[in-house]
């Protein structure tokens, strides 16, 4: 199908310097904790974005010198010409499909750990950071200033042999030093490098000199400026420094790429739950018109309409995004192919930003299950090979996330016929609710996406209404079964804390309530004093003590956590759900756990001192203390074999909740791994994958001559590094 002609103006190409894109598509620099340490996994997962048809694809962040290190967290380096040779394979990677290649240029001063290091950071005042508030830093001398600005030529120098286009000299989020220089909140300084606008801003614009004099001729020269670090006086505000610094650097750019924000950076990577598509346009709108330079900015941009209508109405040039780029790597060829329904829309979890921000973990995508996985496992996220036994039928027993994408891909690989069978009237299991929670609508995209999936595969059935017991299973005439039954909160409070129920907790009394009564049976509170008791520590309890509080009822959200949901610490959401609990009066008690329950009262105790023990007069409880899986089905087909192998069933598995109650991403990855797999000889145990590490008695040689392999694809090359798991 072609694409509609009103997004058109989206694949104009545009001239930026020495580059021209092919598109307005710019993914943003964003990290994986692939960068340095896999290099195979970096080029594979960036180019198939670039295959996916963003015209310029940018590394995440990247260390210019060992004195800019962010172990254990993974960045991307130029340290030396291995980090140069490593990144080349990214850099030709997307040339061959026809893209631009970025690199985004960071020297982090005192937010910098430099655990692997172990040098001392330079940085442009002697103020502890308020990142890592146990790091300071050495105060910089000009001379200092002139090495480090020496150390950005050096690394835009490599990265120019290494093949990029495009030179970000990285400064938001106030994470890198040019920032810091900028923003007065860490800019202390006395001489021409402090005080006034000018004086703030003299080593950034140094630098870009220096850096577009060094490679300016054969590389575009692009900068990420933090337009406003949201922190009123002390901070850079759009209408002041932002517009200021945009006339004071223009001539040196060729790209602006916007962004909002300061170290607490759900600001700029705002989660679904506090922002809605585009929100950082009024931001940008103040500033734009003093750039000469093309613009661009993000704001988990997925609707093609709204990056048409950013455009035309002049906030933008170029659309970039990160989280919409991962979620779909596919999305401007899907644009571009009239396929705008099957674009898998980013849900912002911000589950990608808990991987990295947990401590190196490598990328993972609720929507993309193959983020991550396009190298080591070799999946593509919109490629899947034919299934060995095209005849065979598959059985999938429940239908939410875990269930719609073991069916979805198996339907794609081609399976004889797929049935989805659920005993709900409709797709999603608890995705069928959990959107209905406040801030949590965008979540139903897991779902939307799916249901446009299967209902385009002519091989899949779907038989909602209908429950199957084992023996109807075994006599399904299925030749594979996958049971993806799901998990239930639980409902005598058992919990991670103590490992026991809690006396006196029942959900089958009026006044004590699981999520699923509240969300899927419509039980309601009696009387209006609601204690919600958090043992889980991700969304559920803040997010079901918000519901009550907006509701009108009293709320106490009681936790043995040293925090609320603080799990959602790493998705960046918990900023702005402590601002939102506080704001509407609810009552937070931490390290507390419930003791016992009865009719008016709950008491609980001090976890580190329970000789302190409370009383809460409450009228009800609300239990989010752990999910157990609904696994009962599965143990019973798999206690009978003999019959399972009279009735002709070849295997029968277990996937998502239905196996461990976890994240919605872990049950989706679990589905999809499954459908991929399941014509190996066990598809109960995933494949090997391909280790990038270092094998003692292995050359270098080695190594390149596993990339080499990869270059050319097959699978059966990938044998020498890999491993069973
Ligand atoms: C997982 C993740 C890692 C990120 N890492 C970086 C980074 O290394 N450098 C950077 O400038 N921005 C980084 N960002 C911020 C994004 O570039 C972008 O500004 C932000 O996510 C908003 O864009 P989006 O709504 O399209 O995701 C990251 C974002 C995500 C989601
Ligand atoms: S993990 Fe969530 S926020 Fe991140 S890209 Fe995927 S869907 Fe979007």
């Amino acid at each position: 199908m072609a694409r509609n002609q009103k997004y058109d103006v989206l694949f104009e190409p545009i001239k930026l310097g020495p580059k021209t894109s092919k598109n307005r598509f710019y993914k943003a620099p964003h990290c994986t904790a692939l960068g340095v340490e896999r290099p195979g996994a970096q080029a594979y997962f960036r180019s198939i974005a670039t295959e996916g048809g963003w015209g310029i694809v940018n590394t995440e962040y990247c260390s210019i010198h060992p004195e800019s290190d962010d172990t254990p967290y993974v960045s991307a380096r130029l340290w030396d010409d291995g980090d140069v040779r490593n990144l080349a394979l990214m850099c030709e990677r997307i040339h061959d499909q026809g893209g631009l290649a970025g690199v985004q240029l960071w020297y982090g001063s005192k937010h910098a750990l430099n655990y692997e290091t172990r040098v001392a950071p330079r940085g442009v005042s002697q103020v502890p950071s308020d990142y890592v508030p146990y790091q300071s830093c050495t105060s910089m001398s000009k001379r200092d200033i002139r090495e480090i600005q020496g150390f950005y030529v050096a690394a835009a120098e490599r990265a120019r042999l290494a093949g990029f286009d495009m030179i970000n000299v990285y400064g938001g989020h106030t994470h890198p030093i040019l920032h810091q220089f900028l923003e007065p909140f860490y800019n202390k300084r006395t001489d021409e490098y402090g005080g006034t606008l000018n004086n703030r801003a003299r080593m950034w614009l140094e630098t870009l000199e220096m850096v577009r004099e060094a490679v300016g001729d054969s590389c575009a020269i692009s900068c990420r400026f933090g337009i406003d670090t949201l922190r009123g006086d002390l901070g850079i505000k759009a209408e002041e420094d932002g517009i200021g610094f945009v006339q004071l650097a223009d001539h040196l750019v060729d790209l602006w790429d916007f962004t909002i924000g300061n170290l607490e950076w759900g600001e700029d990577a705002g989660p679904s739950r506090f922002f809605k598509e585009n929100f950082q346009r009024p931001l940008v709108e103040i500033v734009k018109p003093y750039a000469s330079k093309p613009v661009v900015g993000v704001g988990r941009f997925t609707s093609p309409d709204v990056m048409v209508d950013a455009i035309k109405r002049g906030q933008l040039d170029m659309i970039g995004a990160a989280r919409p780029s991962i979620a779909d790597p596919f999305l401007p060829k899907k644009i571009e192919e009239g396929r705008n329904d099957d674009i898998r829309e980013c849900i912002g979890c911000n589950i990608c930003v808990s991987r990295w921000a947990i401590g190196a973990a490598r990328i993972a995508c609720t929507q993309n299950a193959t983020a991550g996985e396009e190298y080591r496992r070799g999946w593509h996220p919109e490629r899947f090979s034919r299934v060995a036994n095209e005849d065979s039928n598959v059985l999938v027993v429940g239908a939410g996330p875990a269930g719609m994408e073991c069916a979805t891909v198996l339907a794609k690989r081609g399976f004889g016929s797929v049935h989805l069978v659920d005993a709900a009237s409709e797709l999603g299991g608890s995705l069928r609710w959990i959107p209905r929670l406040p801030g949590l609508g965008e979540w139903g995209r897991v779902v939307d996406y799916r249901r446009v999936q299967l209902d385009k595969l002519k091989n899949v059935e779907i038989n909602l209404k209908t429950t199957l017991d084992a023996k109807m299973i075994r006599e399904y005439g299925a030749d594979f079964v996958v049971v993806a039954t799901g998990s239930r909160w639980a409902e005598k409070g058992i919990n991670g804390a103590t490992h026991e129920p809690i006396p006196g907790a029942d959900a089958s009394l009026p006044y004590c309530l699981t999520p699923e009564q509240i969300m899927v049976e419509g039980k309601r509170p009696v009387g209006q004093r609601v204690l919600v008791y958090d043992c889980d520590g991700y969304y559920m309890g803040g997010v079901l003590a918000e519901k009550f509080a907006r509701d009108g009822y009293a709320v106490t959200l009681v936790t043995p956590l040293s925090q609320i949901s603080p799990f959602t610490e790493y998705t960046l959401e918990l900023p702005r759900i402590k601002r939102t609990l506080l704001g509407l009066n609810v009552e937070v008690v931490t390290e507390h756990s419930l003791d016992f329950i009865e009719p008016g009262i709950a008491k609980g105790s001090h976890i580190y001192d329970p000789r302190k023990s409370s009383t809460w007069e409450i009228d009800s409880v609300v239990l989010v203390t752990c999910r157990n899986s609904n696994e009962s089905l599965f143990r019973e087909l798999e206690a009978d074999p003999d019959t399972l192998a009279r009735e002709g069933i070849k295997g029968v598995y277990r996937i998502g909740d239905c196996v461990s109650p976890r994240l919605i991403v872990d049950a989706i990855f679990e589905g999809h791994r499954l459908a991929r797999e399941i014509d190996t000889a066990n598809p109960a145990v995933p494949l090997p994958y391909i280790r990038e590490y270092r094998v003692l008695g292995q050359s270098d040689v080695d190594f390149d001559a596993v990339l080499d392999s990869k270059r050319a694809e097959p699978r059966s090359s990938r044998s020498k590094f890999s491993i069973s798991n």
